[in-house]
């Protein structure tokens, strides 16, 4: 049910350490479940999980009968015997959460190290690729590339940290990307944080499930020009984010979901 997911995301999921925004939560969680209400199947997978915050809204938008990879280095935060505690956590928020991770869904390794069929052999075609592993250059070209070689028919990509200046390469390499696959990929969503491709076929499809979304509703959409394609940026006015954050620093995490109705 709607509400219970909603729940999740704004309840349950702030318990996991991450980066996922609001906003972002919210398209993918319309972009999964437009996909499940179409019977567009296919897998799931993400580069950069670290400790599952976005990975674990795609496992429980996505049903529990599908298959979601979680791809990354899990080297992360050492414990004092020097072994990188990153994956313990990881597993752990997936018991506490109710989703347990199937660990043959899981690529223990560098990214750019793969191959399209690493990836198609465990999960099949994707449906939905979050790319948010390695932010240099390299690795975006890397990773958009290894993307888009198993993306389904009516596969979605999402770039993370697109427009952060903390983070250029990221720009610079989903800016090239796009502009060397204009004939076949075409940016159709923008957040503050993220760029959603599709397929050219399927761009008025994503559009129109963004424009119609009743989660999405509470953000003003501006349709803005990038790179020859027409995308919806979905603007989250000042007032309503600092309302939001006020509510989870004082606790209200379960209330905070109302701001985004
Ligand atoms: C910003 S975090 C991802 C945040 C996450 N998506 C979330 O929802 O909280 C980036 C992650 O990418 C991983 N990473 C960095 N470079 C990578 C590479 N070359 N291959 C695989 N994973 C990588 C890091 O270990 C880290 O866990």
């Amino acid at each position: 049910m709607n509400s219970d997911i909603r729940k999740f995301i704004f309840n349950d999921l702030q318990s996991v350490e991450g980066y996922i925004d609001p906003p972002d939560a919210l398209v993918f969680l319309t972009l999964l479940q437009t996909q499940n209400l179409q019977d567009l199947k296919g897998g799931v997978a993400e580069i950069g999980v670290f400790y599952g915050r976005s990975y674990f809204l795609m496992k429980a938008a996505t049903g529990i009968r599908q298959p979601v990879l979680a791809i990354d280095l899990f080297n992360l935060n050492d414990d004092d015997d020097g072994t990188p505690s990153q994956y313990r956590r990881f597993l752990a928020n997936g018991e506490k959460l109710g989703l347990p991770v199937d660990e043959n869904l899981i690529i223990h390794g560098d990214s750019t190290a793969l191959t399209p069929q690493e990836i198609v052999d465990k999960v099949g075609q994707t449906r939905f690729f979050s790319i948010d592993g390695g932010h240099m250059l390299h690795h975006v070209a890397s990773d958009a590339a290894l993307a888009t070689a198993t993306l389904a028919p009516h596969g979605v990509i999402a770039f993370d940290d697109t427009f952060n200046p903390a983070w250029p390469e990221v720009t610079v390499g989903v800016a090239d990307f796009l502009r060397q696959k204009a004939d076949e990929l075409r940016p159709f969503c923008m957040t503050k944080y993220k760029t959603y491709v599709c397929r050219s076929e399927f761009h008025a499809f994503y559009t129109a499930a963004i424009r119609e979304s009743g989660h999405l509703a509470a953000f003003e959409h501006v349709e803005t020009e990038f790179l020859g394609s027409t995308a919806i940026r979905l603007n989250n006015p000042m007032g309503r984010r600092m309302v939001y954050e006020l509510m989870v620093h004082a606790g209200m995490r379960g209330l905070s979901e109302r701001v985004y109705r």
